[in-house]
């Protein structure tokens, strides 16, 4: 690594690690998709001392098993099989849950650029980061709603996006951007905030090269959402809680 990307990395762990702290959310019902990993499995260590949790996972819930804690409960659901998602409707419901966390997604095939993306791989992709969104927030909705949070990320941003390629994870993150716009005029009058936020650059199965651990970046995150601001109701924010461009 050259001189320069290695102080800007250094840099930028540190703009974020210095804001590392105990985050003050407490007694809250919290769902979080995509949590037997990186930013959804920090999401889970952050939060399961002092709240209940259902944590949604696709196949493996290996790392959350090592929890062994009565307050998180694991759901086993392929998030791309939308239709299956209405199968645990009911849990949803009887959970009431007061912050949902969509966070589980997938980047889709390596080669994404105009000579090749695939429209299956598109499609299966549009489903996970996109349309399960939307799908678990609708059964999610009941007067103890608080917040929905969407995991979105700076590739979604149209108007930041300088290059070609990546067509399928960077349209689905710039819809799962809309969907969120959309939730927060729909959901205003059930006083639930809607955001979208970038988690950075975090090292993950999805960014091995990325810079920061993921419970940095999830501390910054639990930041905004403690704030409870109806402000950030339809924002697109980054980890330090500045609106981003859509
Ligand atoms: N890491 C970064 O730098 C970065 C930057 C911007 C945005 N993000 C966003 O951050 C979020 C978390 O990603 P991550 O970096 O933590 O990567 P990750 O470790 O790969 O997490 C993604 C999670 O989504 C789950 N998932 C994938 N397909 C699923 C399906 N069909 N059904 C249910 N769950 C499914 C995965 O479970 P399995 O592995 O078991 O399938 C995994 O636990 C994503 O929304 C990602 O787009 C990350």
């Amino acid at each position: 690594m050259g001189l320069i990307k290695s102080l800007k990395k250094k840099l930028y762990k540190f703009k974020f690690s210095n804001k590392f702290k105990e985050n003050e959310i407490i007694n809250k019902r919290i769902i979080v998709t995509g949590s037997n990993s990186g930013i959804g499995l920090a999401f889970i260590d952050l939060l399961i001392k002092k709240n209940k949790i259902i944590g949604i996972v696709n196949k493996n819930s290996e790392n959350l098993e090592k929890f062994n804690n009565d307050n998180l409960r694991v759901i086993n659901l392929d998030l791309s099989r939308i239709n299956e998602i209405q199968k645990i409707k009911n849990i949803i419901e009887n959970f009431k849950p007061n912050i949902l966390i969509n966070c589980a997604a997938v980047f889709g095939n390596e080669n994404q650029n105009i000579d090749n993306c695939n429209s299956d791989d598109f499609v299966n992709t549009f489903k996970i980061n996109c349309i399960a969104a939307l799908e678990l927030s609708k059964i999610s909705i009941n007067d103890k709603l608080e917040q929905i949070v969407n995991i979105s990320s700076q590739m979604g941003s149209i108007f930041s996006n300088d290059s070609g390629n990546y067509y399928i994870y960077k349209t689905t993150k710039a819809s799962l951007n809309m969907i969120t716009k959309l939730m927060s005029f729909d959901l205003e009058k059930k006083n639930v905030i809607v955001f979208a936020v970038d988690p950075g650059n975090v090292k993950t199965k999805l960014n091995s090269g990325g810079y920061l651990d993921p419970k940095v970046s999830v501390s910054n995150i639990l930041d905004l959402i403690q704030e409870q601001n109806k402000e950030l109701n339809g924002c697109f924010l980054s980890l330090d809680g500045k609106q981003l461009k859509w």
